[in-house]
């Protein structure tokens, strides 16, 4: 678990202990449903930063930003494609689709503001949110193994995704799924720890190596 260090650090824990608890008290223990809810919002973020970033490099016109912008995008794909897994297990009802759109809409807003002026805050809180991913997912899985939720057969989209093994089953699928959120919460968390504030941020985005290198989109 990262530590907040400070008051930027606490304000990301004190949303994602906000946000933890409206998604308990609306899921409880329902973890396939949980899921398909959660990772409509868990595609936002990366998009959101993603594009920020590849319009400040328009802006600035320099270079150095790509390997962010393209490891943000990718994030946002790989939070769709989890949301693609999950669809085919748990099937929303008709008040899950609308809290859908309404948290879209609510929290695609919220979430572009902060980044603008936030980006350090932003990302502690994305990292915060994927530790939390990690522990609901071990959660689920410990259903799973445990008998109380049926270990089913993975769908054919996340075995053909993760190169699963055939008979691959739904407790393969939350490893896998938990792996990329550990990496997520990894990445979120050291964007996080290497922003100092938000005046100096186009400066801390580049990447000396990448700079250095011939490739320097
Ligand atoms: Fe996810
Ligand atoms: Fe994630």
């Amino acid at each position: 678990m990262n530590k907040p260090k400070n008051f930027s650090d606490f304000f990301a824990l004190s949303m994602t202990k906000f946000f933890r608890l409206i998604a308990d008290t609306f899921f409880a223990k329902r973890y396939g449903h949980r899921a398909v809810v959660l990772e409509t919002i868990a595609g936002v973020p990366g998009m959101v930063a993603g594009m920020l970033i590849h319009l400040r490099s328009l802006r600035s016109m320099q270079t150095g930003y790509g390997e962010q912008i393209r490891e943000m995008l990718a994030e946002a794909e790989n939070e769709r494609m989890h949301l693609m897994f999950f669809i085919e297990i748990a099937k929303p009802n008709a008040f899950e689709r609308f809290l859908v759109i309404a948290a879209q809409g609510v929290f695609m807003t919220f979430y572009l503001f902060m980044y603008i002026f936030f980006p350090k805050t932003s990302h502690r809180m994305i990292g915060y949110f994927e530790d939390e991913a990690v522990k609901s997912y071990t959660e689920y899985l410990n259903l799973v193994e445990s008998g109380k939720v049926m270990n089913i057969r993975a769908p054919k989209i996340a075995i053909d995704y993760y190169n699963l093994h055939k008979d691959a089953q739904l407790s393969d699928l939350i490893t896998s799924v938990r792996a990329d959120e550990m990496h997520h919460a990894e990445v979120n968390h050291n964007y996080a720890d290497n922003l100092n504030s938000s005046k100096e941020h186009n400066h801390n985005y580049k990447n000396p190596k990448e700079l250095d290198s011939k490739e320097v989109a």
